[in-house]
C-alpha cells in the first residue's frame, strides 16, 4: 500500500495527533504524517511531533499572508490529507479551495448538535441522554461539512464537564483513525 502525506493541524494538547502517529506506525494505516502545523507556539502537542522527527511550522495568523504560508509548505511536502485536531482558527474558503485535497475535523459533539465551543457545558445543561464525537469533511461553514463517522455513549447522572471530556476524547482517538481507514478504504 502507498500511503498518502498528511499534516495535523493542532491548538493545544495533541491528544489526537498523539493517537494518530502512534496509528500511523502500523504499516496498513493509510497515512504517514509528514508535517504538524499549529497557530500556538506553546501547544504541547509539538512535544509529540519533535519526539517523532516530524516537520512543525509554527504560524502566524496576525500576517495577511499565513494562508499562502501553509499552502507552500504543505505543497512541499505533497500534503493530501489535512486532519485539523483541536485547531481553534476558521480555515478560509479560499483556503480550501486552493488546497483541493481532503480537509477533515474532529468534533467532540453528535453533530449538527452542539456545534462550536463549550461544548461538554452545553451538552449537560441541556439534559443529553447521549453524547460522542464526529469526524466529518470540512466546508466553510463552523463544524459544517459531511460526516465521515460518529461515536457515541450514554450520559450517566454521575458525569460531569471533566468525565464527559475524557470519555469524549477517549472515543475520539479511535474515531480519528477509523475515519481516515474508511476514507482510504476504496483506494
Ligand atoms: C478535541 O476534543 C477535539 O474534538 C476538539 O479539540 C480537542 C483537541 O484535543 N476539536 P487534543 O488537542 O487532540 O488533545
Amino acid at each position: 500500500m502507498v500511503k498518502k502525506n498528511a499534516c495535523v493541524f493542532i491548538s493545544g494538547y495533541g491528544s489526537n495527533l498523539k493517537s494518530l502517529i502512534s496509528n500511523s506506525r502500523n504499516q496498513n494505516f493509510p497515512i504517514n504524517i509528514k508535517l504538524v502545523i499549529t497557530n500556538n507556539k506553546h501547544a504541547k502537542g509539538i512535544i509529540f511531533a519533535k519526539q517523532n522527527s516530524i516537520p512543525i511550522l509554527i504560524i502566524n495568523t496576525k500576517k495577511n499572508s499565513f494562508e499562502n504560508d501553509i499552502l507552500r509548505e504543505i505543497r512541499k511536502y505533497k500534503i493530501s490529507l489535512i486532519c485539523l485536531a483541536g485547531y481553534m482558527k476558521i480555515i478560509s474558503k479560499k483556503f480550501i479551495n486552493n488546497f483541493g485535497k481532503k480537509i477533515i475535523n474532529i468534533h467532540p459533539s453528535l453533530l449538527p448538535k452542539f456545534k462550536g465551543l463549550d461544548t461538554f457545558k452545553r451538552v449537560l445543561n441541556n439534559n443529553e441522554k447521549k453524547t460522542g464525537c464526529t469526524v466529518h469533511f470540512v466546508n466553510d461553514k463552523l463544524d459544517g461539512g459531511k460526516t465521515i463517522l460518529q461515536k457515541s455513549f450514554f450520559i450517566k447522572k454521575s458525569d460531569n464537564i471533566k468525565t464527559l471530556k475524557y470519555k469524549t476524547q477517549k472515543l475520539e482517538h479511535r474515531a480519528f483513525s477509523e475515519a481516515i481507514i474508511n476514507i482510504y478504504r476504496y483506494d
